[in-house]
């Protein structure tokens, strides 16, 4: 697996005729299990077509800012949030000409202005575009602003000029983006597990009992380990969401399953539980569909308790340096966290208090949650469930930049009684 695995790339393809080679570059990319989201200027749209695009990337194409549903699916600010990068190709002379200027009057202007993410341009040009110091001025610009320039090399043009303004190689530019990924993944080398969505636990071949987990918050966590660099092993109950791009993904369905599936997956360095296991199973489950007989009285059930599969990984022989728990509590929150955190042995506890109004969590894209230790917590905002994710991780580097791989309390900054 590349470092390029489970990250997310918005491709800017402007007017040029190097614009083809972009759809090379998509290809690697995929190939590389990046997840690839495109925006295709006017211009780009008379060189190659908005389905060869879309074919290969494997999601719609974005081409204009006033769109209604171009916008309704996915709103510039969105797209340019999304993405870890975003890398322009070609970049025409016009692009950058906008981009260095604040010029937003198209969606591929008006992402590149709003976007707080780094931006890459593999410009394509005629050598006197490049050479005119309009764009020299521009292109100093963009460097002092941080943009990063991949190319342009020298040599024939397609319009049998020779000079400097030829779009570097697709193989070229994803080597370049390799790279700059080796450099921001500080967890690569490290292994992590994650839990996520309900367990069903059946009664019948057809019954089951489950619950309304959704499986997006431990999505999230996955997904974002692995833009960190980790190799992630995803071990997730029924939900409808897409397997994390860069992710293994283990499908279970029962607790048993899952605890089987977890287990495989060790040694780790790091596992977060996000499932909402069962905490029992039916014990007299029938192998045939119960039938409902007239007359007859109603079926009773009787029930074992399931392994907890916290308990089990954080006392297991090949236990990660960092075990990570959450806990849904109506009340005393982070003494209940706290509590919990003793009695299943692991490091931290995502805490929430459910059953408020204002935190449903459940099913929603928002979570509030207290990062708990055995002797700080830390009062998080209300946040995405992806920023959530994206601030655990941040929590965990620190933990390893400060800790090497032994596990203590100091990533966490304020003493427990504070936030009860
Ligand atoms: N968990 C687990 N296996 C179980 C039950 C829970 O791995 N059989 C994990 C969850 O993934 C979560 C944490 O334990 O990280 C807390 O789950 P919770 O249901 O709050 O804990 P319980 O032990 O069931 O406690 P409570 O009595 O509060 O329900």
């Amino acid at each position: 697996m590349t470092n390029l695995a489970g990250k997310s790339v918005l491709l800017v393809i402007s007017g040029g005729i190097a614009a083809y080679k972009s759809l090379e570059l998509i290809r690697l990319l995929r190939k590389a299990r990046t997840e690839v989201r495109c925006i295709l200027t006017k211009g780009g749209s008379e060189f190659i077509t908005p389905l060869s695009v879309s074919a290969l990337s494997e999601h719609p194409v974005y081409t204009d800012l006033f769109s209604l549903k171009d916008e309704s699916e996915m709103g510039h600010i969105r797209l340019s949030r999304d993405a870890d990068i975003i890398i322009v190709t070609p970049a025409s002379a016009n692009l950058m000409a906008k981009l260095a200027n604040g010029i937003a009057d198209d969606l591929a202007s008006t992402t590149l202005l709003a976007s707080n993410k780094p931006i890459f341009v593999a410009p394509a040009m005629n050598p006197e575009m490049w050479a005119k110091p309009s764009t020299q001025r521009n292109i100093e610009i963009l460097r002092s602003d941080g943009v990063q320039f991949i190319g342009p090399a020298a040599g024939e043009m397609a319009c049998s000029e020779t000079g400097l303004g030829r779009m570097i190689e697709p193989q070229d530019i994803f080597d370049a983006l390799q790279s700059y990924f080796k450099l921001s993944t500080p967890l690569a080398g490290k292994r992590a597990l994650v839990t996520s969505g309900p367990t069903y636990e059946p009664i019948d071949p057809v019954r089951f009992i489950g619950n309304r987990s959704s499986g997006k918050q431990g999505h999230a966590i996955a997904a974002a380990l692995a833009r960190a660099g980790a190799e992630v092993t995803l071990v997730t109950g029924h939900v409808s969401l897409a397997d994390p791009v860069g992710v293994r993904t283990l499908h279970v369905e029962t607790a048993s399953e899952m605890l089987d599936a977890c287990q495989s997956a060790l040694p780790a360095h790091i596992a977060v539980c996000a499932a909402a296991v069962a905490d029992w199973r039916v014990e007299n489950s029938a192998d045939q569909k119960i039938k409902k007989q007239t007359g007859a009285s109603t079926p009773s059930l009787s029930f074992i308790e399931n392994p907890d599969i916290l308990a089990e990984i954080s006392k297991s022989p090949n236990r990660p340096d960092l075990v990570i728990g959450f806990a849904a509590e109506t009340q005393d929150v982070v003494k209940a966290a706290q509590e919990k955190l003793v009695r299943k042995g692991c490091d931290w506890i995502l805490a929430n208090q459910v059953g408020k109004t204002d935190n449903p969590v459940f099913g929603t894209d928002h979570n509030q949650v207290t990062l708990v230790s055995r002797s700080n917590c830390d009062e998080w905002p209300p946040l995405s469930k992806k920023e959530v994710a994206a601030r655990l991780v941040e929590a965990m580097i620190s933990h390893f930049n400060d800790t090497g791989t032994k596990h203590d309390d100091k990533p966490i900054s304020r003493p427990l009684s504070s936030a009860s």
